[in-house]
């Protein structure tokens, strides 16, 4: 009987050796793309208090973070590592959403090990990057929040596709621009590339996000614009600030309606920009 789908994404989610976690996803990938992998749902689903990773770097609240300045060869590091680590989650976090949620229809399953296939292409790129730089992953302290979310949406893909990709990614696509200029303007020209790569993708999964939002909306005859408002009145703590890259959110599916409210929330009167580096930057002097 083939293996299920599931029970080797649970098994990639909880390997703590990080080369092994990779090359076990590569070779799913090979498997699910030759049709080896069934849908099987597994006996139990079980929860994971935290997904496998290496035991450094070490976890820190957010605010015990140092903070460096982009000035020094340190500093620098610092900010591709916390990319790193950002990518490395999100791998775990789109394995999440496949394993999570076992009656979803097939496409759903396609979507997202596509996803964590480019998190993990990301993450092994921004990974190189930090050695050409003199560091590795875990050299650095990291956030420790970023896998709280999946316990508060671990009943609904609905609120999952909300707050996952709609809401936490979708900030990706907002602060990137910013970045893309900070190592442009250090000269880091390998850094503004992958960057570009990061952001041109992100809006993909952000895409996944909104459309799988949307047809599990109108599979409850739910109206999609006031549901994504109540669940993030009800489940997003953060600040929902910005500015935003309304151009990038628009190509990842947020609707006008969407738009309007966000401009609103930012206290715009109006936008429009590209999603580019060199365009978005105009995005930040706006406001
Ligand atoms: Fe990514
Ligand atoms: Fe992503």
């Amino acid at each position: 009987m083939a293996d299920s789908l599931f029970t080797r994404v649970l098994a990639c989610l909880q390997q703590t050796d990080l080369d092994r976690k990779l090359r076990q996803f590569d070779q799913l990938l090979v498997e699910w793309s030759e049709g080896r992998l069934s849908l099987t749902p597994s006996s139990e689903i079980v929860r994971i208090p935290e997904p496998g990773r290496p035991p450094k770097p070490e976890l820190v609240a957010p605010k015990h973070l140092p903070r460096r300045g982009l000035g020094s060869p340190e500093g620098h590091a610092a900010l591709m590592h916390s990319i790193a680590h950002i990518e490395f989650n999100a791998v775990n976090l789109a394995l999440d959403a496949i394993y999570r949620f076992q009656q979803m229809p097939h496409r759903y399953y396609h979507d997202w090990l596509g996803v964590a296939a480019e998190e993990s292409y990301h993450f092994q790129m921004v990974r190189e990057h930090l050695a050409h730089l003199g560091y590795e992953y875990g050299d650095f302290p990291a956030h420790d929040g970023l896998w709280m979310t999946t316990f508060e949406t671990d009943h609904d893909p609905l609120i999952r596709m909300a707050l996952v990709p709609r809401t936490l990614e979708a900030r990706g696509l907002d602060v990137t621009p910013a970045m893309i200029q900070k190592l442009r303007a250090l000269g880091d020209k390998r850094g503004v590339e992958i960057l570009k790569v990061l952001l041109r993708d992100e809006i993909g999964h952000v895409e996944v996000g909104s459309r799988w939002f949307r047809a599990l909306c109108v599979e409850r005859g739910l109206n999609p614009f006031e549901t994504f408002q109540k669940i993030l009145a009800d489940y997003f703590h953060g600040d929902l600030r910005g500015p935003f890259n309304y151009e990038a959110r628009r190509q990842a599916g947020f609707c006008e309606q969407e738009i309007a409210w966000l401009a609103e929330q930012d206290g715009a009167v109006h936008v429009s920009v590209a999603d580019d580096g060199d365009k978005g930057s105009k995005n930040a002097s706006r406001h």
